[in-house]
């Protein structure tokens, strides 16, 4: 595991966006795996600032995200088909056909979860997953749980999920109940893994997930076992590592 801590959040972004930029770099048919939520902004702008100055082209890139709401139109704004488009794929070149997205709008949700694992699996590896990580510990949208699934599947999302996510929206009983997630054995089995954290909020869950016992109550806690692990974190998410 290989830890970075910085004191501004425009350095925690440049690193970022250089290990994903280094990959497409030197492996342009790269197969990504992205994240959403409030962690990995920052990263996109200043990808998409560095593609505009001509560095590197994600013309034969291939990417898939972590998830996707259940029940939400494409078009609303707070879908990650909507969050990716406006943060990342309306201002790069990766070609639209091959950045997928799981449908969460699919009239059978349980084809759709296989649809998306028979993409990933015809891609071959996830080359660099990209992940934040939830309060309680989720990654992706894999909740604390007995068991974890190992590919793509419907999840009823935890309280603590729909409370943090309701600031995207007017109001917590608007945030879809359910997302259609990667499972962790697909995340895992990607060969790097770069997990970003930023907020003192964020503390607690880091020093867990990173020094606690691995764990299905923390799924992040499972990360520990990945031979590529890199995190990057502010000095707020850092707080409570030794
Ligand atoms: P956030 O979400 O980046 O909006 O904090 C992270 C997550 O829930 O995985």
């Amino acid at each position: 595991m290989n830890i970075l801590t910085f004191d501004s959040n425009e350095k925690l972004n440049e690193a970022g966006a250089n290990i994903i930029a280094g990959l497409v770099q030197t492996q342009p048919k790269a197969v990504l795996g992205l994240a959403t939520g409030g962690t990995p902004v920052g990263i996109y702008e200043r990808l998409v600032s560095d593609f505009k100055r001509g560095l590197f082209s994600f013309s034969q890139a291939t990417s898939f995200n972590l998830d996707e709401y259940v029940g939400l139109d494409k078009k609303h704004p707070q879908s990650y088909y909507a969050y990716m488009h406006e943060h990342l794929f309306h201002h790069i070149d990766l070609p639209a056909e091959r950045a997928h997205i799981p449908n969460g709008n699919a009239p059978d949700p349980q084809a759709e979860c296989e649809r998306y694992d028979r993409l990933i699996a015809d891609a071959g590896q996830i080359d660099l997953q990209l992940l934040g990580i939830g309060h309680n510990g989720h990654i992706g949208f894999n909740e604390p749980a007995h068991a974890l699934i190992r590919g793509t599947h419907v999840v009823d999302l935890a309280e603590e999920t729909l409370k943090a996510n309701a600031r995207f929206f007017d109001s917590v009983d608007e945030v879809p109940k359910q997302a259609i997630t990667m499972g962790v054995g697909t995340i895992l089995k990607a060969k790097t893994i770069l997990l970003v954290v930023r907020g003192a909020d964020k503390a607690d869950i880091v020093h867990r997930a990173l020094t606690g016992p691995i764990t299905t109550d923390c799924p992040a806690s499972l990360l520990q076992t990945h031979p590529h692990l890199v995190v990057l974190l502010d000095k707020e998410a850092a707080g409570k590592l030794s």
